[in-house]
């Protein structure tokens, strides 16, 4: 999940020998390295590739910074005009040392550990184009899709498009599964849901399964709580991750049967570490672990998190038995 690598010292070693986090994603060989470091240290069955979802933006013309400390910052994306500007044309030469990155990890994998690639959703993409940044309620986006639905479905439809092709070649070049990071689903009401956050990602889905099949997805839809089950059912994907408030039970009843899950261990359980996590990942895995089920945390490794007790997780996990 994002900001993962900040909890390692040689994250941090090598993000201050260069001048920007974009740079870092586009240079391979240091991006390469990033995506395998926590398989360098932890028994880990997967690496996530080293990228940001913003990346896509970034390669659609828009000028994306990333300051410290601060959160990302990008020139706000606000009517048809700057949807119009958009230049999708560009997107695969701008994310070319990115396809070098996932062929230089899928090349240099430890045997037996897989590499998952990954995209944000257009949705999600889409809050951070037009407010500019972070947000606390989303209010730029959701007014410009409320209103006139029929404009911002375009920047959706290029987000579709560009995040189809840069998944597609994501796998093309040996990423043997693909997340799609809905991290802001939970911002939509129920009545936009299907369209603003299953439909596009329906469609990059069904785009991806026809270039790559048997190339597994894995759908993110963050804070969507009660909508899970449309999303599951809806999105194409063929496993849904799921933050730390859905119940585990409950996953195990509704989503499960039918599909593989992932999850979602809170964060800040990785954070404290100790008994109380060791008893909230066999909490996880008594529920989910008989089923197909990839053991991860509910949203990303904060970057004061002891490396003792990722250690700590990994030994448990490993010796969880059903
Ligand atoms: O974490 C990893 O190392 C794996 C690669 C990865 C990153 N971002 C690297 C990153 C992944 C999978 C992401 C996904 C991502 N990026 C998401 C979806 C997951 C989620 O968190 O919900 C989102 C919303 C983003 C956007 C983003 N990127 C934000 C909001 C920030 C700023 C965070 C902050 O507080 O500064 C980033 C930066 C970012 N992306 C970092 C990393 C390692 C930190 C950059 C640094 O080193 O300063």
């Amino acid at each position: 999940m994002r900001q993962a690598g900040r909890y390692l010292p040689e994250y941090r070693r090598l993000r201050k020998s260069v001048g920007g986090f974009l740079e870092l994603c586009y240079t391979p060989e240091l991006a390469a390295e990033i995506t395998l470091q926590p398989l360098k240290r932890f028994s880990m069955d997967a690496a996530i590739l080293f990228s940001d979802i913003l990346v896509v933006a970034d390669a659609l013309g828009v000028k994306v910074m990333f300051a410290e400390g601060s959160g990302p910052r990008l020139a706000p994306v606000s009517g048809a005009a700057d949807v119009a500007a958009l230049r999708p044309q560009g997107v695969h030469a701008r994310l070319a040392p990115v396809y070098e990155t996932v062929e230089r990890v899928a090349g240099a994998l430890p045997a037996g550990a897989a590499l998952i690639g990954f995209a944000g959703a257009p949705w999600t993409v889409a809050t951070y184009m037009v407010e500019g940044g972070a947000s606390k309620d989303f209010a730029a986006t959701k007014r410009w899709a409320f209103g006139d639905a029929e404009g911002f479905q375009r920047l959706i439809d290029v987000l579709i498009e560009a995040t189809s092709e840069y998944l597609i070649e994501q796998a093309r070049r040996g990423a043997e599964a693909v997340q799609i990071f809905d991290s802001w689903a939970g911002a939509l009401p129920e009545s936009s849901f299907e369209r603003w956050s299953i439909a596009p990602t329906r469609a990059i889905v069904e785009r991806f399964h026809a270039a790559c099949p048997g190339v597994p997805v894995i759908g993110f839809p963050r804070g969507a709580g009660l909508k899970l089950r449309d999303y599951a059912d809806a999105a194409g994907v063929d496993a849904v991750s799921l933050d730390s408030g859905v119940p585990a039970y409950w996953a195990a009843r509704e989503l499960q049967p039918d599909r593989a899950v992932q999850g979602n261990l809170d964060p800040v359980h990785l954070l404290a570490g100790g008994d109380a996590m060791r008893r909230e990942i066999c909490r996880v895995l008594d529920a989910l672990g008989r089923g197909p089920f990839v053991f991860n945390l509910g949203h990303g490794v904060l970057p004061q998190t002891p490396l003792e007790n990722v250690a700590l997780l990994a030994e448990t996990v490993r010796g969880w038995r059903p």
